[in-house]
């Protein structure tokens, strides 16, 4: 047998009928990281997951995210959040109500303006870049420039639909456009 496995240094004094156990510790270093990634992880949990309010969980991270990107479009978060994405049907509305509500008499059978209105088909705008701000336009109205407030006359939803409509219509070059008005927007 191999005297050198006898010395007691290289048992502890764990012995079970006899059979002892080595005393082979891991190193030093494996040791404290095993322990580091105890502590890093009790942070960890502790930071993101436990740690009350402190907005770095799943659900304030996607909120968050999801304000950005309403910030992005254009949209008051939780206001306006439909304003942005219009479906056909909202679009074909909105060309209806651009018709029987009379935007046409101010802004022209093709959205093109006229000695009144402005025209909606070009990238300038009086009132704002965003759809938020061509809602707001419309419920508000600008009545001292001649812009009728619809607010009463339309639901918020057809707002947003007629809204779609001239978005549609953007870019659409009509014959007799008015010259520009507003600010250009990217
Ligand atoms: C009686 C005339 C009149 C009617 C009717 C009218 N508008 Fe206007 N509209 C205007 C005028 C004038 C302006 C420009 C206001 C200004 O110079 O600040 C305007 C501005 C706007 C703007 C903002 C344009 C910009 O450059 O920021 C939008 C959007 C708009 N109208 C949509 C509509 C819609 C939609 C309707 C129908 C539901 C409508 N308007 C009906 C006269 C009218």
């Amino acid at each position: 047998m191999n005297t050198k496995l006898q010395d007691d240094k290289y048992f502890s004094d764990h012995d079970y009928d006899g059979i002892k156990e080595l005393n082979n510790p891991s190193p030093y270093w494996v040791l404290f990281l095993f322990l580091g990634t105890i502590a890093f992880s009790l942070f960890y949990a502790v930071h993101y997951f436990g740690y009350p309010n402190n907005g770095r969980d799943q659900v304030s991270e996607y909120n968050k995210q999801m304000a950005e990107a309403g910030k992005q479009l254009g949209q008051n978060p939780g206001e306006l959040s439909a304003a942005v994405i219009f479906t056909k049907e909202q679009v074909a509305e909105g060309s209806k109500l651009f018709l029987e509500k009379g935007c046409i008499a101010c802004h022209g059978m093709k959205l093109e303006g006229n000695a009144i209105g402005p025209n909606l088909t070009d990238k300038f705008w009086i009132h704002g870049c965003k759809p938020a701000d061509l809602v707001k336009v419309v419920m508000e109205g600008v009545p001292e420039k001649g812009m009728v407030p619809f607010k009463t006359m339309l639901t918020e939803a057809q707002i947003k639909s007629v809204v779609g409509y001239i978005l549609s219509m953007n870019g659409s070059n009509p014959p007799n456009a008015k010259a520009p008005q507003g600010v250009e927007c990217k």
